[in-house]
């Protein structure tokens, strides 16, 4: 079938077809003659409960799959669109942000259409961690983005139970199977992208991270905001200078804060442990809450075990993570003693660029939240609404963690040495 002829016949732009055209002809050659057996009703149920979805979504996934079969166009579109999500890796899922709403075909099933496309995943999850040895039960596990995902729907769409095809591009990291989840954290060997090189001196085993060349922060050494319209950029950028056997620069503190004092490390005495494109375990914090100290450690050791054994050929030179969760300043939004507070001592802690928004899109599903509207029935969510509405930002920040304070934990092992890596550098 013409693909603008398919798109018409669902009462859509044909314009789309920029979108869908990609790998049109094969989708069109492999097509089953029943068509995608996937939207088999008990195909759609086992899905379901592989990725841990509650058994109240099976009736209206059944009544949507079977409208989606009964409709050959329908079923069609479903089968090319989890082609290009999941077979096709040279198609830029982010153009799924653009893909369609399907009411006018599948009415009030319409916001399901993507979540039995996005069920595609699963295969190529299973056989990815199949293929390394990778335990059932972590691919399950693995599962998070589904469950976050129709409930970020919810909350926005007043209760109702679908998801955004953009959900769709994180699910590509199923198909190499790169993605574990460990308990409460989920993580993958990737480049470290953090603006920064950390040392290890020899004898005393103090650590300390120096801003890499180019790195832009605040005056008070947070990580920059956008500029305030007519005010002046109130941004300062870091200078590292590699020499022959030492090396000069800004340190970061491991609250969270890069120095404009300058230091100089002696490379002789000064191990470089973490430097950019280093492979780290990019550490990623599923939905769900209780992330005690103990559930970090817990995982975080699990993560040393588990991926020399399934990932053997990726050294890594530690742990790394981007979040709102690791806002520099949370411990003044948030109690002292909140988990994330809790979490963020045991780290080094370094500044990253934000909009001054972090954490809306995870905590109320939208970026664009309003604080004299938006819901306030948990304790995370006034916190996040009254700093806004104090007119102040809501941070990003980063952290890593080398495997040796991993073995620390509890002892807040960076904080604690602080002093001495002061005293060690004249700071
Ligand atoms: C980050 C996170 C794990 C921190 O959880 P936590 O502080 O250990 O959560 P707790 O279980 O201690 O709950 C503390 C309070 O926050 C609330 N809360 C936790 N997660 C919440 C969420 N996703 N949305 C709204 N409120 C939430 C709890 O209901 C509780 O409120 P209460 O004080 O009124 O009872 C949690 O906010 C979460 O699951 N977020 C969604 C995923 C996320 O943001 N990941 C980071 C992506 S970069």
């Amino acid at each position: 079938m013409n693909l603008e002829a398919l798109l018409l016949s669902l009462h859509l732009d044909p314009a789309l077809a920029t979108f869908f055209g990609p790998h049109w002809e094969s989708s069109l050659a492999a097509l089953p003659a029943g068509g995608p057996d996937w939207l088999a009703d008990d195909a759609v149920v086992a899905s379901r409960r592989f990725v841990g979805l509650e058994p109240r979504y099976d009736a209206p996934l059944l009544a949507a799959a079977g409208a989606v079969r009964a409709d050959a166009a329908l079923a069609l579109l479903a089968w090319h669109a989890a082609r290009l999500a999941f077979e096709h890796q040279d198609y830029d899922l982010a153009q799924a942000q653009s893909w369609p709403d399907l009411s006018a075909t599948l009415g009030e099933h319409a916001p399901l259409f993507y979540l039995l496309v996005a069920f595609q995943a699963v295969p190529h999850l299973q056989r990815a961690h199949g293929r390394r040895g990778i335990p059932v039960d972590v691919s399950r596990a693995t599962c998070t983005h589904y469950l976050e995902c129709t409930s970020l729907y919810s909350l926005t769409h007043a209760g109702r139970l679908g998801v955004r095809p953009a959900m769709l591009g994180w699910l590509r990291h199923h198909t190499s199977g790169e993605l574990c989840c460990l308990g409460r954290m989920e993580y993958m060997v990737k480049p470290f992208r953090g603006r920064l090189r950390a040392f290890r001196q020899r004898e005393s085993g103090l650590v300390v991270a120096l801003a890499d060349n180019g790195a832009t922060f605040a005056d008070s050494g947070l990580g920059p905001l956008p500029a305030r319209p007519g005010a002046a950029a109130d941004v300062w950028m870091a200078l590292l200078e590699p020499a022959a056997h030492e090396v000069s620069g800004h340190p970061i503190a491991p609250d969270g804060r890069a120095l404009r004092q300058r230091v100089t490390l002696d490379l002789r005495r000064w191990t470089p442990v973490l430097a950019p494109g280093d492979f780290i375990l990019e550490t990623h914090i599923p939905p769900g809450g209780g992330l005690t100290p103990t559930r970090c450690a817990e995982s975080m050791r699990a993560a040393l075990e588990f991926f020399p054994r399934h990932f053997p050929e990726h050294p890594f030179a530690g742990f790394a993570c981007d979040s709102w969760v690791l806002n520099p300043e949370l411990s003044e939004i948030l109690s002292p003693t909140s988990n994330p507070v809790l979490w963020q001592r045991e780290l080094y802690l370094f500044p990253l660029p934000s909009d001054g928004r972090e954490g809306l899109q995870f905590i109320f599903g939208r970026d664009d939240v309003d604080p004299a509207t938006a819901p306030r029935d948990t304790g995370l969510r006034r916190a996040l609404l009254d700093q806004l509405a104090a007119g102040k930002p809501l941070r990003a920040g980063g952290m890593f963690c080398l495997p040796a304070e991993v073995a620390e934990f509890g002892t807040q092992p960076y904080r604690r040495r602080w002093p001495a890596v002061q005293a060690a550098l004249n700071l």
